[in-house]
């Protein structure tokens, strides 16, 4: 047991799959998964272990927010000697070129989090994703008819109600795709413990045209996501 996580040393797989939310990652241990296995619900933060085309996977909800989702990642690289975690979450369209429904693989990702100022004592560093798994989703994402998908920079912010949205202005200028909240820290701690790791979001809503999408088309859509990210972790 870790300090937030449950699971026994050995109960968690070498690659994660990592929604926010934890009653997603019983749903896709339920939909997708071979003979999953609850290994942890400290908190309610539920987590799963089972197969995949008979390859171990494991599903961890991480809460919403760089501080929430650090914690969990740090615990399954530092404790569980996890190897890969993906990312699958939803996303904001932050620019015209991207609608809702699409899915953005995020290569790189900025942020207004002071996490990373205080890692690298105010220096600016760029957090990217894992080439391998970034090509792996790419291509997952290619192959399929059901989804547009785009790779690209995300916006990692702080703030989901955030009283200033013009402050991200100047980075759309610069080719930023869509915002989330989690992709900034994840990649940073991917690479501070060597690990690899990649964020895939399916567009949830368009912060530009207010489009926003059904719970439906969300469900749809969340699928295709997941099946990308366990084609490029696993496949
Ligand atoms: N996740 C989904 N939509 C979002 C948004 N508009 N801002 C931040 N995170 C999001």
């Amino acid at each position: 047991m870790s300090t937030h996580l449950g699971a026994a040393p050995g109960q968690i797989a070498p690659t994660v799959l990592l929604p926010g939310d934890p009653l997603r990652a019983r749903w896709i241990a339920e939909t997708f998964l071979d003979d999953a296995v609850l290994h942890s619900e400290v908190r309610g933060m539920l987590g799963f272990t089972g197969t995949w085309r008979g390859l171990p996977v494991s599903v961890q909800g991480s809460g919403m927010g760089q501080p929430s989702m650090a914690i969990y990642v740090h615990e399954l690289f530092s404790a569980y000697d996890v190897q890969q975690v993906v990312r699958v979450g939803s996303c904001g369209a932050l620019t015209e070129r991207v609608a809702v429904r699409d899915v953005v693989i995020a290569s790189g990702a900025c942020t207004d989090s002071s996490m990373n100022r205080l890692r690298f004592h105010g220096l600016d560093y760029a957090p990217v994703a894992d080439f391998g798994l970034l090509r792996a989703a790419y291509d997952a994402a290619q192959r399929r008819d059901d989804v547009t998908a785009h790779v690209g920079l995300v916006f990692s912010g702080d703030t989901f109600y955030n009283p200033r949205p013009e402050l991200t202005e100047p980075m759309v200028a610069h080719g930023v795709l869509a915002v989330e909240m989690e992709a900034s820290a994840l990649y940073t701690l991917a690479a501070a413990h060597g690990r690899r790791a990649l964020a895939v979001c399916t567009v949830s809503d368009h912060v530009v045209t207010g489009e926003e999408t059904t719970a439906e088309e969300r469900e749809q859509t969340f699928s295709a996501m997941v099946e990308i990210a366990l084609e490029a972790a696993l496949g």
